[in-house]
């Protein structure tokens, strides 16, 4: 009854977290591709390989949903992926759908016409190839009308926290704050489109100010994937094995991951 999660490195452990927390009688299947992150700075055909590489390893895990937590393979490649390359009995979802509901106000499924929403003024925080595909803007337009989108390319950040320089990442996300605010003085929402962002949304909180409503991740998949699997039980694959696969180089990989997540991991080779 396995599920995969799928990131380019290890800012999809704050998803799996919150996914492990939310349904604990599921064992997931995590690959991080270590070894090719960033994905933020490469281009769309690229991502689209990288990721059905990952996709179809953790296929072989038993695990017949994946949930790409990666905002840029989510932005960059699931579409194509979903029209051209994944098979009747398998599924892919992302993970801009369930921030969006929530940023509209939406139930799951709720495919009634765009309307006026509470946020009128949405910041987003995300990697290059995110902000260049603009997945956002163009799932957003499908449920709200009259939101002003600012997008921040926050590059650096990614490299910074995979190479566990916590100091620079923070210095980073304070300079594209700031980059933000000064084409969008005062959004009322701030949307953090990276697995990465929330091992910084302290910063982020803090750099934004009490007025901004910020929406992460990590509590927004789980419910949704919960919600999914009590609607299809059967995309429960057939593995039982909870692992931790990386690409890149399993004891770096591990010891990263146990320093961001305060808790021991242990990573095999993909
Ligand atoms: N994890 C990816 C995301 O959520 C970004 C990291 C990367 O650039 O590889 O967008």
């Amino acid at each position: 009854m396995a599920v995969g999660v799928f990131d380019s490195g290890l800012g999809g452990l704050t998803v799996l977290d919150a996914l492990e927390k939310r349904l604990p009688d599921v064992p997931f299947v995590y690959y991080g591709d270590n070894a090719h992150a960033p994905y933020g700075v490469r281009d769309a055909d690229d991502i689209f390989n990288l990721t059905c590489a990952a996709v179809e390893r953790i296929w072989a895990e038993g695990c017949d949903l994946v949930i790409l937590a990666c905002n840029t393979a989510s932005a960059a490649a699931l579409k194509r992926m979903q029209e051209t390359w994944i098979p009747p009995n398998k599924r892919v979802l992302g993970v801009f759908v369930p921030l969006i509901e929530a940023l509209t106000e939406r139930n799951w499924g709720d495919n009634s016409p765009p309307r006026e929403v509470e946020v009128k003024h949405a910041a987003l925080f995300a990697t290059p190839a995110t902000v260049r595909s603009r997945a956002f803007q163009r799932e957003l337009a499908f449920r709200a009308i009259g939101v002003d989108v600012e997008a921040q390319a926050c590059g650096g950040v990614v490299d910074a926290i995979e190479d566990g320089d916590l100091i620079l990442a923070e210095a980073l996300v304070r300079s594209h704050v700031d980059a933000l605010l000064r084409k969008m003085p005062h959004p009322d929402a701030a949307v953090l489109g990276c697995t990465h962002y929330p091992l910084m949304e302290h910063v982020f909180r803090d750099a934004l100010g009490p007025e901004v409503s910020v929406y992460s991740q990590p509590n927004l998949v789980a419910s949704s994937l919960e919600d999914y699997l009590k609607r299809r039980p059967e995309m429960l694959g057939s593995g039982t094995q909870r692992k931790f696969l990386t690409t890149g180089d399993p004891k770096r990989v591990s010891s990263r991951a146990t320093q961001f997540m305060r808790r021991s991991i242990t990573f095999e080779s993909a």
